[in-house]
Formats: structure tokens, C-alpha cells, sequence
């Protein structure tokens, strides 16, 4: 397993729409030490999400895991998830305001919202198909990494271009009130 650089913002792949794995080649070596090599980059960046085209392989594959991340201390926990070529159904018409950063977006966060319930379907790393509903802060995370399979950053999706900050003035400014916002929604969807 490897640490791969990752892409930074301005790099075409990161506004590429990736292609979608062909599920008889999932099982290669090839693909199989990809999904490891985006395991490994996520958990040495501390990210809760990793998708392929952030290690430039414009590929339908990501990873999600949120284990006490002290990049993102209020964020409830979600197991280690692999999503190949993953499809989300939103569910309902709710929406929350979401605070994000992204390893692709150095030091800066901002205001964006997301879908409060969601239907995912994909395939786990072998092939076996998923179908799973999350909710709340979660769903928030599941879309900012599944906007990266269709070359969509954060950034593209602010409620307003006034809430990015430096990841030092989150913590200075906004972080406080938007812990009281997390624990509302988490209150309300149970993650
Ligand atoms: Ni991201």
C-alpha cells in the first residue's frame, strides 16, 4: 500500500466526470491496490473521504470513514465504506447547512447545503451490491465525496462565496456555532 500525492484544485482531473469501473475488472490487482493506496491517503491526510480522482484516477470508486477525526471533531463516526460506482437517491425534501473543507481545497472551508436523507446504492469493493440509507451530517459527507466522481468541489456549491475562511479562522470564529448547528442535526437524523 502506498500514499499517493493528491490532486490539488486546478488540476483537470479533479473536473473530470469519472468513468465507472467495469465490475469483471474490479477484482484485479490493479483496482484492488488502488481502493488500498485511497484507503491508506485518506487515513495519512485525516480526511473522512477519499474519492479516486483525488489520487488522479478519474475512476467511480470512493472511500468514507469518520473515526474521532480531529479534522472534523463534531462529525459522528461512519465504519470504513468503499463505493464503487455509487448512486444516491435523495430522499425527502430536506436540507441542512453544511461547513466543509476538502483535501483537494488546502486551508479553506465554507457553508454548504446538503441533502438530509439519502439512498445509496453501489457495490462494496467485491463486487457485492450495497444499498443503504444515511442521514444528517453523514449524507453530507457521502455527497461531498460523490460530487468528486462528477468533477464537483465544495467551493462549487457555497450558499455564499462570504463563508469561505482559512481552516485556523474556522476554528477562531465559526467553529463554535457551527458545533451548536452539528449537534441540531445530529439530534434530528441520529448522525
Ligand atoms: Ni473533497
Amino acid at each position: 500500500m502506498s500514499v499517493l500525492p493528491i490532486a490539488k484544485l486546478g488540476e483537470p482531473v479533479l473536473r473530470q466526470v469519472a468513468k465507472e469501473v467495469e465490475l469483471d475488472r474490479l477484482a484485479s490487482p490493479e483496482i484492488q491496490s488502488l481502493i488500498d493506496d485511497i484507503v491508506e491517503t485518506m487515513h495519512h491526510a485525516r480526511g473522512a473521504g477519499l474519492a479516486a480522482p483525488q489520487v488522479r484516477h478519474p475512476l467511480r470508486i470512493v472511500a468514507i470513514e469518520v473515526k474521532d477525526n480531529p479534522r472534523y471533531p463534531y462529525k459522528p463516526n461512519i465504519p470504513l465504506t468503499i463505493l464503487v460506482n455509487p448512486q444516491l437517491e435523495v430522499i425527502g425534501e430536506e436540507r441542512f447547512e453544511n461547513f466543509e473543507g476538502c483535501l483537494s481545497v488546502p486551508d479553506l472551508r465554507g457553508r454548504v447545503m446538503r441533502h438530509a436523507r439519502l439512498r445509496v446504492r453501489a457495490y462494496d469493493r467485491h463486487g457485492q451490491a450495497i444499498e443503504q440509507e444515511v442521514a444528517g451530517i453523514s449524507a453530507g459527507t457521502f455527497q461531498h465525496e460523490c460530487d468528486h466522481l462528477d468533477g464537483i468541489l465544495f467551493v462549487d456549491r457555497l450558499v455564499d462565496s462570504k463563508s469561505l475562511c482559512t481552516w485556523d479562522n474556522f476554528r477562531r470564529y465559526h467553529e463554535d456555532e457551527f458545533r451548536k448547528q452539528v449537534q441540531a442535526v445530529v439530534q434530528k437524523y441520529g448522525a
